[in-house]
């Protein structure tokens, strides 16, 4: 890092991704002290094997894309399930490999979503990728935008199917719902500012590699 640059900023997903990011930045050598014992504090000093540091930011999944597209985080580690829905402008440089789980469209079993000329409903908290996965198949339904649990929708009669994340699947079983189809694979990706990636390029290409060499 040039002596006259502030340290970089790095904005992490927390909560599900949090734990692998954390133990991926081990495996690279980084001092993680301060984001094991974080307390309430939400920009946290991270550590370079050389004795600089970096800054990390915990944030939730669409605040990373805003903190990374407007610069003032240089690196973000975001869901592809977020990116899909947000779009934004940044480069998506590396496919991390954890966080992996599936957008699905899900429905009560044996229902006959597919049949019929009514047009259905389907409940989803990624109106985007629902949308533009039905554009994709040429089928007008009408999406409700839900906020958690999307898997309620069917079940009080508010949905005919649901697309959401499917990660091991219990939460369809244990609610009588099935996969009807797979969506898109998801898992956690590294994002990079698009100005910083030419301002700062030694740098981000260095932790890149760094990372990558410790997937
Ligand atoms: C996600 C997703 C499903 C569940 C799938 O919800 O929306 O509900 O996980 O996981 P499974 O296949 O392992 O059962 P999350 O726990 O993130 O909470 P939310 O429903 O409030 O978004």
């Amino acid at each position: 890092m040039s002596l006259n640059m502030k340290p970089m900023r790095i904005a992490l997903t927390k909560g599900r991704l949090e734990k692998d990011t954390i133990s991926l930045f081990d495996r690279m050598g980084l001092d993680t002290a301060a984001l094991q014992d974080k307390g309430r504090r939400l920009i946290l000093p991270v550590g370079l094997p050389d004795g600089g540091r970096f800054e990390v930011v915990l944030a939730k999944a669409a605040d990373v894309i805003t903190y990374v597209e407007h610069g003032v985080c240089d690196l973000g580690v975001v869901g592809k399930d977020t990116i899909a829905e947000y779009g934004g402008s940044f480069y998506e440089v590396l496919d991390l490999g954890f966080g992996r789980c599936r957008f699905a469209l899900a429905a009560p079993k044996n229902s006959d979503f597919f049949k019929g000329y009514n047009t259905k409903t389907v409940a989803s908290k990624y109106p985007n990728v629902a949308n533009s996965y039905f554009g994709s198949k040429g089928m007008d339904v009408r999406i409700i935008k839900i906020e958690g649990s999307v898997e309620l929708a069917p079940l009080l009669g508010l949905a005919d199917a649901i697309v959401d994340i499917v990660e091991t699947g219990s939460t369809l079983r244990e609610n009588g719902l099935e996969v009807l189809e797979e969506v898109m694979p998801i898992s956690a990706r590294l994002i990079v500012n698009i100005a910083c990636m030419k301002l700062r390029k030694k740098e981000i290409e260095a932790f890149v590699s760094r990372m990558e060499e410790n997937l």
